[in-house]
């Protein structure tokens, strides 16, 4: 945080110092200096200028703790309830969480590494009781899965990004359950909290990091089954509108995920070419999805989950 505060006030400076330029430019008896010098040096201060106000609006972004009050809540762990928060664990949490894409998710992956742009450090978090959730109250995690908040307001800026948030209150306290409820993992690997550059300040004011808005209030799901309905439910969570645009045609609004392509073509294919297209990794015209796409994870979705997804993927206009 120091840092870019640092390299915030040296823009400032920058910008200030253009300015004098330009204002001694124009007060110059020399007609090539005054009015080159001085309309070059006047245009970079607008730009710099324009690029400080920027940082500093992401400068906010980045710091400003965030966060509704934490709620009052106990909740009952079952089996059910553990089974099915291992199952949404094991098809969504994995993939940022575990440095294998398997559980146990024991964190310690940079998901900044593989951004393509130096965005900063992202290192997920230990997730079984050995890691730091041991010490927070269900209420406290919730939040943090809802707001991307931090028990200390904190903007977590990777939960910030998954969509996590959307699913159903009854999914997120299985998830919360199957969390309390796992053997401890320990992870020597340092996880420390996030450290952005100005670089991801300056992207998240211009709105090009997918940071999504707190959800306080409740969120049911539809009854399971494979209908269009229930699909849409999982694609709510699920990140494909990250990577395949929030219309599912091929534009996300981030330049900073992998771009997924149109998924009308789905359309063109039958259930089952679409559930083994998941099983198999390889679509049906014979093309190997690459690992841009969390196909194997996806993969772990059950047919029926799969199908309702297929489904509302066909209905989409
Ligand atoms: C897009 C990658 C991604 C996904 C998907 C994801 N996480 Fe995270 N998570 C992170 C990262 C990275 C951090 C470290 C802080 C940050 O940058 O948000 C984190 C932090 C956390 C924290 C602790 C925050 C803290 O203050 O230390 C919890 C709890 C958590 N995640 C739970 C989950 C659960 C449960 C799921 C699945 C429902 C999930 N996460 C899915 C990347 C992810
Ligand atoms: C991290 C980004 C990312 C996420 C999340 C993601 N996708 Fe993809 N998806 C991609 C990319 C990139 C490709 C292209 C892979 C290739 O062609 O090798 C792709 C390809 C596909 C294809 C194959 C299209 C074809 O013509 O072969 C389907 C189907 C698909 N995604 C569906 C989904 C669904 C459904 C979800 C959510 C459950 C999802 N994706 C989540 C990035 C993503």
């Amino acid at each position: 945080m120091l840092g870019n505060i640092l390299l915030w006030l040296v823009l400032l400076l920058v910008t200030l110092g253009l300015g004098w330029l330009a204002l001694r430019a124009f007060r110059a008896r020399n007609a090539l200096v005054k009015w080159v010098g001085g309309l070059l040096a006047a245009l970079l201060t607008l730009v710099i200028g324009l690029v400080t106000v920027v940082a500093l609006l992401g400068l906010f972004k980045l710091y400003m703790p965030i966060g509704s009050p934490v709620k009052d809540l106990t909740i009952e762990i079952t089996p059910e309830r553990v089974a099915r928060g291992e199952h949404l664990a094991n098809t969504f949490c994995v993939g940022c969480h575990s440095p294998t894409g398997d559980l146990p998710m024991i964190g310690g992956v940079d998901l900044g590494a593989d951004l393509g742009m130096p965005l900063g450090q992202f290192i997920s978090v230990n997730l079984t009781p050995a890691g730091p959730l041991a010490g927070w109250s269900d209420g406290e995690v919730l939040r943090i899965l809802r707001e991307g908040a931090a028990p200390d307001g904190r903007r977590l800026i990777m939960m910030g990004a998954a969509r996590a948030r959307y699913m159903s209150d009854e999914d997120l306290y299985s998830v919360i359950a199957y969390l309390r409820s796992q053997a401890p993992v320990e992870n020597d690997t340092p996880q420390p909290p996030d450290s952005p550059t100005l670089l991801a300040g300056i992207l998240a004011a211009l709105g090009m990091v997918p940071i999504e808005p707190p959800v306080t209030g409740s969120i049911s799901a539809p009854p399971m089954g494979a209908t269009a309905e229930y699909g849409a439910y999982v694609v709510s969570f699920q990140d494909c509108v990250v990577c395949h645009g929030v219309n599912l045609d091929g534009n996300p609004s981030s330049p900073i995920v992998p771009a997924g392509p149109d998924l009308a073509v789905v359309k063109g294919w039958t259930a089952e070419q679409f559930l083994t297209t998941f099983r198999t990794g390889v679509d049906p015209s014979g093309h190997q999805l690459s690992e841009a796409m969390p196909w194997r994870q996806i993969a772990r979705l059950d047919d029926v989950e799969l199908t309702a997804v297929y489904e509302y993927l066909i209905s989409l206009p």
